[in-house]
């Protein structure tokens, strides 16, 4: 079994998978949950000075992907104080306690959140594209508590400037990244559109995001050196390991926890060790970082390589050459032929191979 402690910001965490903010944690019940699952910290829902008032309906899947536009939490920060942290607390984890949004609004729910606090979360997703409001927010929370502050930064940033910005203003780690937007859904059925939002937009989250929150993971990385907790589109163990190669510290599930229900931590949490155990791993260290340091010592090339063809590996199935516009590979007798004068290069292929019997040379 590998080693799947993680130290982030100073927080010792028995596993690196946790919720990001959302429905998964909207309440201390369902943080309990989380918990009793096999996450290895809570993050609650951002609060703010003021609930929230979230326009319905607010969720929705659509193809390999979902939107939302829900805000903050509907509740009041005075019932999480009371109610909701308290709960949290009790299960024994790490409690990353997001909030929202402004400097001044920090200044004032930090001291009121810090007793439940292990590490602040701190949320810019309505605070614009300069960095400075950010900046501000983080030197409030860092004058106001004594724990690790996180920034949670929203893609549609770019994302060097503004690690390096939070870096500056005295964040002790990155979480990356929000729902991406604003985008649209439609019902062809009903002709109405799936967001109750004012805009009629709804965030995108989910598998679809993946890609996006792996550009910004492996932005912040090689941008910042501060550990880094990867958000989007993460469902499975090996999602999990992308973002570690890429840089992440830990991990965070928002809606595949939505679909699927807390129990995906866990799953999530055993399929990272079994990844592990099965490649030689034994530890997350072991992997973290290893396709920045890769695709630093890549060279790039035009020039057409093909790919390696594992003929014992190939079972015939025609992926490959459905897949080649070029026509440079054929299956005959069940085997895939690879006609390497025709061959781009383009690696679509091996992208789509079943059992990797095709590999980049
Ligand atoms: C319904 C919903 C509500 C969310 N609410 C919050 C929130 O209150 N604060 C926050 O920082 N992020 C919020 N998020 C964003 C998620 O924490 C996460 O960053 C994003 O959904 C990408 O991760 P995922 O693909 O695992 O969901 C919300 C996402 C969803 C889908």
């Amino acid at each position: 079994m590998a080693n799947l402690n993680v130290t982030i910001a100073g927080l010792t965490l028995s596993n690196p998978v946790m919720p990001a903010p959302g429905p998964p944690v909207w309440n201390g019940e369902a943080m309990a949950a989380c918990a009793a699952a096999g996450a290895g910290a809570i993050v609650s829902k951002t609060v703010s000075v003021r609930p929230a008032q979230v326009p319905t309906p607010n969720m929705a899947q659509v193809r390999g992907g979902f939107l939302n536009t829900e805000l903050w939490s509907e509740l009041p920060v005075e019932q999480f104080i009371e109610r909701e942290y308290p709960l949290a607390k009790a299960t024994g984890l790490p409690l990353i306690i997001s909030l929202g949004y402004t400097a001044e609004e920090i200044a004032d729910l930090a001291p009121r959140v810090r007793p439940f606090a292990d590490g602040l979360e701190l949320s810019t997703h309505y605070i614009g594209d300069d960095p400075t409001p950010m900046m501000n927010a983080i030197r409030a929370a860092k004058d106001a508590v004594d724990v690790p502050v996180f920034v949670k930064l929203s893609p549609f940033r770019d994302m060097k400037s503004a690690a390096q910005a939070a870096a500056e203003a005295g964040a002790d780690g990155i979480v990356a990244i929000n729902s991406f937007g604003p985008c649209l859904g439609v019902d062809a059925e009903t002709g109405h559109l799936l967001m109750g939002s004012q805009g009629g937009y709804g965030w995108l989250s989910g598998t679809a995001l993946k890609p996006l929150a792996l550009r910004c993971v492996f932005d912040v990385a090689r941008a910042v050196d501060l550990p880094i907790v990867g958000v989007g589109g993460i469902s499975r163990g090996i999602d999990a390991i992308e973002f570690f190669m890429v840089g992440a510290s830990a991990v965070g599930l928002c809606t595949e926890a939505i679909l699927k229900g807390p129990q995906v931590f866990g799953k999530v949490v055993r399929e990272i060790d079994a990844w592990l155990d099965q490649h030689g791993y034994n530890s997350i260290q072991d992997v973290q970082g290893l396709a920045i340091r890769n695709w630093e010592q890549r060279a790039f090339r035009t020039h057409h390589v093909p790919p390696v063809l594992d003929v014992d590996a190939c079972t015939g199935c025609g992926l490959c050459e459905t897949s080649c516009v070029y026509d440079a590979i054929r299956v005959v007798d069940r085997k895939a032929v690879l006609d390497e004068e025709r061959c781009y290069g383009c690696g679509l292929c091996v992208s789509r191979c079943p059992v990797r019997a095709l590999a980049l040379a």
